[in-house]
Protein backbone atom coordinates (compact mmCIF):
# COMPACT_ATOMS: atom_id res chain seq x y z
CA UNK A 1 0.00 0.00 0.00
CA UNK A 2 1.17 3.22 -0.86
CA UNK A 3 0.22 6.61 0.60
CA UNK A 4 -0.55 9.98 -0.68
CA UNK A 5 -0.68 13.28 1.04
CA UNK A 6 -2.98 16.21 -0.46
CA UNK A 7 -1.61 19.28 0.72
CA UNK A 8 -2.17 21.63 -1.78
CA UNK A 9 -5.13 24.45 -2.17
CA UNK A 10 -4.72 27.70 -1.15
CA UNK A 11 -6.39 27.51 2.38
CA UNK A 12 -8.88 30.77 1.29
CA UNK A 13 -11.32 30.24 4.41
CA UNK A 14 -8.51 30.64 6.34
CA UNK A 15 -7.10 34.12 5.38
CA UNK A 16 -4.98 35.97 6.24
CA UNK A 17 -3.37 33.08 8.02
CA UNK A 18 -2.61 31.43 4.71
CA UNK A 19 -1.50 34.25 2.73
CA UNK A 20 1.96 33.29 3.66
CA UNK A 21 2.11 29.91 3.97
CA UNK A 22 -0.19 27.06 3.55
CA UNK A 23 -2.80 25.48 5.52
CA UNK A 24 -1.21 22.23 6.55
CA UNK A 25 1.79 23.83 7.76
CA UNK A 26 -0.31 26.31 10.10
CA UNK A 27 0.68 24.68 13.70
CA UNK A 28 -1.75 22.64 15.34
CA UNK A 29 -0.58 22.31 19.13
CA UNK A 30 2.58 22.04 19.13
CA UNK A 31 3.55 20.38 15.44
CA UNK A 32 2.56 21.44 12.00
CA UNK A 33 -0.92 20.35 10.42
CA UNK A 34 0.23 17.62 8.07
CA UNK A 35 2.24 15.78 10.68
CA UNK A 36 -0.80 14.38 12.28
CA UNK A 37 -1.80 13.08 8.64
CA UNK A 38 1.39 11.86 7.84
CA UNK A 39 1.62 10.20 11.67
CA UNK A 40 -1.86 8.19 10.82
CA UNK A 41 -0.20 6.74 7.68
CA UNK A 42 3.05 6.11 9.16
CA UNK A 43 1.85 4.48 12.22
CA UNK A 44 -0.28 2.30 10.33
CA UNK A 45 2.84 0.99 8.38
CA UNK A 46 2.71 2.82 4.98
CA UNK A 47 6.34 2.95 3.99
CA UNK A 48 6.53 5.10 0.73
CA UNK A 49 4.68 8.44 0.56
CA UNK A 50 3.76 10.80 -1.88
CA UNK A 51 3.09 14.63 -0.65
CA UNK A 52 1.26 16.86 -3.34
CA UNK A 53 1.54 20.17 -2.69
CA UNK A 54 1.14 23.90 -4.28
CA UNK A 55 4.34 25.02 -6.24
CA UNK A 56 4.58 28.54 -4.09
CA UNK A 57 4.82 26.15 -0.92
CA UNK A 58 6.84 23.11 -2.33
CA UNK A 59 10.55 24.47 -0.77
CA UNK A 60 8.58 24.66 2.76
CA UNK A 61 7.30 21.40 2.38
CA UNK A 62 11.22 20.15 2.09
CA UNK A 63 12.70 21.97 4.41
CA UNK A 64 9.91 20.65 6.87
CA UNK A 65 10.13 16.73 6.30
CA UNK A 66 12.71 16.12 4.06
CA UNK A 67 13.69 12.87 2.62
CA UNK A 68 11.55 11.07 5.51
CA UNK A 69 14.54 9.23 6.81
CA UNK A 70 13.89 10.30 9.71
CA UNK A 71 10.41 9.54 10.34
CA UNK A 72 11.65 5.78 8.51
CA UNK A 73 9.80 6.10 5.76
CA UNK A 74 10.26 7.70 1.93
CA UNK A 75 8.83 10.82 0.91
CA UNK A 76 8.19 12.22 -2.54
CA UNK A 77 7.09 15.14 -3.87
CA UNK A 78 5.09 16.37 -6.38
CA UNK A 79 3.32 19.76 -7.64
CA UNK A 80 -0.37 20.40 -7.86
CA UNK A 81 -0.52 23.74 -10.58
CA UNK A 82 -3.60 24.64 -9.86
CA UNK A 83 -6.88 23.15 -7.77
CA UNK A 84 -8.19 21.25 -9.53
CA UNK A 85 -10.13 18.59 -7.26
CA UNK A 86 -9.02 15.45 -4.56
CA UNK A 87 -9.00 13.18 -7.47
CA UNK A 88 -6.18 14.70 -9.32
CA UNK A 89 -3.88 13.49 -6.90
CA UNK A 90 -4.72 10.00 -8.78
CA UNK A 91 -3.64 11.59 -12.06
CA UNK A 92 -0.61 13.40 -10.61
CA UNK A 93 0.35 10.17 -8.23
CA UNK A 94 -0.06 7.73 -11.64
CA UNK A 95 3.56 6.70 -11.81
CA UNK A 96 3.88 6.42 -7.95
CA UNK A 97 0.85 4.40 -7.52
CA UNK A 98 1.90 1.90 -10.44
CA UNK A 99 0.06 -1.48 -9.50
CA UNK A 100 -0.48 -0.93 -6.06
CA UNK A 101 -3.04 -0.04 -4.05
CA UNK A 102 -3.01 3.38 -2.03
CA UNK A 103 -4.52 5.24 1.03
CA UNK A 104 -5.03 8.74 0.35
CA UNK A 105 -5.45 11.59 3.50
CA UNK A 106 -6.36 15.26 3.07
CA UNK A 107 -3.40 16.98 4.63
CA UNK A 108 -5.99 19.10 6.97
CA UNK A 109 -7.68 15.95 8.28
CA UNK A 110 -6.46 15.10 11.84
CA UNK A 111 -7.35 11.55 13.03
CA UNK A 112 -7.66 10.13 16.28
CA UNK A 113 -8.13 6.03 15.25
CA UNK A 114 -5.72 3.97 14.45
CA UNK A 115 -6.03 2.37 10.79
CA UNK A 116 -3.29 -0.15 11.08
CA UNK A 117 -5.99 -3.14 10.32
CA UNK A 118 -7.82 -1.68 7.99
CA UNK A 119 -5.07 -0.44 5.57
CA UNK A 120 -3.66 -3.96 5.89
CA UNK A 121 -6.93 -5.51 5.54
CA UNK A 122 -7.45 -3.71 2.30
CA UNK A 123 -7.14 -5.34 -1.42
CA UNK A 124 -9.30 -4.32 -3.46
CA UNK A 125 -11.99 -2.07 -4.33
CA UNK A 126 -13.04 1.22 -2.38
CA UNK A 127 -12.81 2.00 1.40
CA UNK A 128 -14.07 4.92 3.15
CA UNK A 129 -14.32 6.27 6.35
CA UNK A 130 -17.51 7.88 7.79
CA UNK A 131 -18.11 9.95 11.02
CA UNK A 132 -21.40 11.16 12.35
CA UNK A 133 -21.20 14.87 12.78
CA UNK A 134 -23.40 17.88 13.63
CA UNK A 135 -22.34 20.03 10.59
CA UNK A 136 -22.86 17.14 7.89
CA UNK A 137 -23.46 20.32 5.02
CA UNK A 138 -19.73 20.89 5.29
CA UNK A 139 -18.75 17.68 3.59
CA UNK A 140 -19.25 15.11 1.10
CA UNK A 141 -22.25 12.51 2.60
CA UNK A 142 -23.11 9.43 3.19
CA UNK A 143 -26.48 8.01 3.13
CA UNK A 144 -26.99 4.31 4.73
CA UNK A 145 -30.49 2.36 4.42
CA UNK A 146 -32.29 0.66 7.34
CA UNK A 147 -29.49 -1.60 7.42
CA UNK A 148 -26.89 0.43 6.80
CA UNK A 149 -25.61 -0.27 3.15
CA UNK A 150 -24.69 2.96 1.72
CA UNK A 151 -27.31 4.04 -0.43
CA UNK A 152 -26.13 7.75 -1.73
CA UNK A 153 -23.45 9.56 -1.61
CA UNK A 154 -23.35 13.15 -2.34
CA UNK A 155 -20.76 16.14 -1.97
CA UNK A 156 -21.89 19.36 0.69
CA UNK A 157 -26.11 18.83 0.25
CA UNK A 158 -27.71 21.59 0.73
CA UNK A 159 -30.64 19.82 2.17
CA UNK A 160 -30.09 17.27 4.88
CA UNK A 161 -30.02 13.39 3.82
CA UNK A 162 -27.88 12.25 6.51
CA UNK A 163 -25.65 12.65 9.55
CA UNK A 164 -22.84 10.74 8.24
CA UNK A 165 -19.70 12.63 6.79
CA UNK A 166 -16.97 10.65 4.71
CA UNK A 167 -13.80 12.06 6.64
CA UNK A 168 -10.64 12.57 4.09
CA UNK A 169 -9.05 9.14 4.12
CA UNK A 170 -9.68 7.24 1.37
CA UNK A 171 -8.67 3.86 0.37
CA UNK A 172 -8.41 2.61 -3.24
CA UNK A 173 -6.90 -0.32 -6.12
CA UNK A 174 -4.83 0.54 -8.29
CA UNK A 175 -7.87 1.17 -11.05
CA UNK A 176 -9.04 4.75 -9.07
CA UNK A 177 -5.88 6.23 -11.60
CA UNK A 178 -8.14 5.22 -14.99
CA UNK A 179 -11.37 5.82 -13.19
CA UNK A 180 -10.37 9.49 -12.37
CA UNK A 181 -9.02 9.97 -15.90
CA UNK A 182 -12.30 9.58 -17.01
CA UNK A 183 -14.51 12.05 -14.67
CA UNK A 184 -15.68 14.69 -15.97
CA UNK A 185 -15.89 18.33 -13.97
CA UNK A 186 -18.30 19.27 -11.72
CA UNK A 187 -20.39 22.91 -12.09
CA UNK A 188 -17.88 24.38 -9.31
CA UNK A 189 -14.63 23.53 -12.48
CA UNK A 190 -13.27 20.82 -10.07
CA UNK A 191 -13.37 16.33 -9.99
CA UNK A 192 -15.28 15.39 -7.35
CA UNK A 193 -14.31 12.72 -4.84
CA UNK A 194 -17.98 11.91 -4.32
CA UNK A 195 -17.70 11.03 -7.87
CA UNK A 196 -14.98 8.71 -7.24
CA UNK A 197 -16.78 6.67 -4.33
CA UNK A 198 -20.07 6.89 -6.11
CA UNK A 199 -18.06 4.84 -9.13
CA UNK A 200 -17.17 2.05 -6.29
CA UNK A 201 -20.43 2.37 -5.23
CA UNK A 202 -22.07 1.27 -8.18
CA UNK A 203 -19.97 -1.46 -8.79
CA UNK A 204 -20.98 -2.68 -5.60
CA UNK A 205 -17.01 -2.30 -4.42
CA UNK A 206 -17.87 0.60 -2.14
CA UNK A 207 -16.97 -0.59 1.65
CA UNK A 208 -17.80 1.96 4.36
CA UNK A 209 -16.11 1.96 7.88
CA UNK A 210 -17.42 4.27 10.74
CA UNK A 211 -14.74 6.34 12.45
CA UNK A 212 -14.91 5.38 16.32
CA UNK A 213 -13.18 7.89 17.83
CA UNK A 214 -12.47 12.25 16.97
CA UNK A 215 -11.83 13.54 13.33
CA UNK A 216 -11.40 16.85 12.53
CA UNK A 217 -11.12 18.55 9.29
CA UNK A 218 -9.27 22.06 9.95
CA UNK A 219 -11.02 23.79 6.83
CA UNK A 220 -12.72 26.40 9.11
CA UNK A 221 -11.08 28.93 11.65
CA UNK A 222 -13.00 27.04 14.84
CA UNK A 223 -12.84 23.42 13.60
CA UNK A 224 -8.87 24.37 13.83
CA UNK A 225 -8.89 25.22 17.28
CA UNK A 226 -11.03 22.62 17.59
CA UNK A 227 -8.35 20.71 16.34
CA UNK A 228 -5.65 21.96 18.80
CA UNK A 229 -7.56 21.15 21.73
CA UNK A 230 -8.18 17.65 20.64
CA UNK A 231 -4.06 17.51 19.32
CA UNK A 232 -3.15 18.65 23.20
CA UNK A 233 -5.83 16.44 25.04
CA UNK A 234 -5.70 13.02 23.34
CA UNK A 235 -3.36 13.27 20.27
CA UNK A 236 0.20 13.92 22.01
CA UNK A 237 0.43 9.98 23.10
CA UNK A 238 -0.33 8.80 19.99
CA UNK A 239 2.12 10.11 17.67
CA UNK A 240 5.40 8.19 16.43
CA UNK A 241 6.84 11.43 14.63
C1 LIG B 1 -13.32 17.39 1.05
C2 LIG B 1 -14.21 16.41 0.28
C3 LIG B 1 -15.41 15.99 1.14
C4 LIG B 1 -14.92 15.44 2.46
C5 LIG B 1 -13.94 16.42 3.15
C6 LIG B 1 -13.30 15.76 4.35
O1 LIG B 1 -13.99 18.60 1.23
O2 LIG B 1 -14.64 17.02 -0.93
O3 LIG B 1 -16.16 15.00 0.46
O4 LIG B 1 -16.04 15.19 3.30
O5 LIG B 1 -12.90 16.83 2.28
O6 LIG B 1 -12.40 16.60 5.00
P1 LIG B 1 -13.20 20.00 1.46
O7 LIG B 1 -12.73 19.96 2.89
O8 LIG B 1 -12.08 20.01 0.49
O9 LIG B 1 -14.23 21.06 1.22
Amino acid sequence: MKGIILSGGTGSRLFPCTKITSKQLLPVYNRPMIFYPLNTLVKAGIKDILIIVAPERAGDYLNLLGSGKEFGVKLTYEIQDKPFGLPEAFIIGEQFIGNDNVAMILGDNIFEDDFTEEIKNFSIGAKIFAKKVKDPERFGVIKFDKNMKAEAIVEKPKEKISDYAITGLYLYDKRVVDIVKKLKPSPRGELEIVDVHNWFLDNAELDVVEVKNEWVDCGTFDSLLQAQILARERLQHLLVI
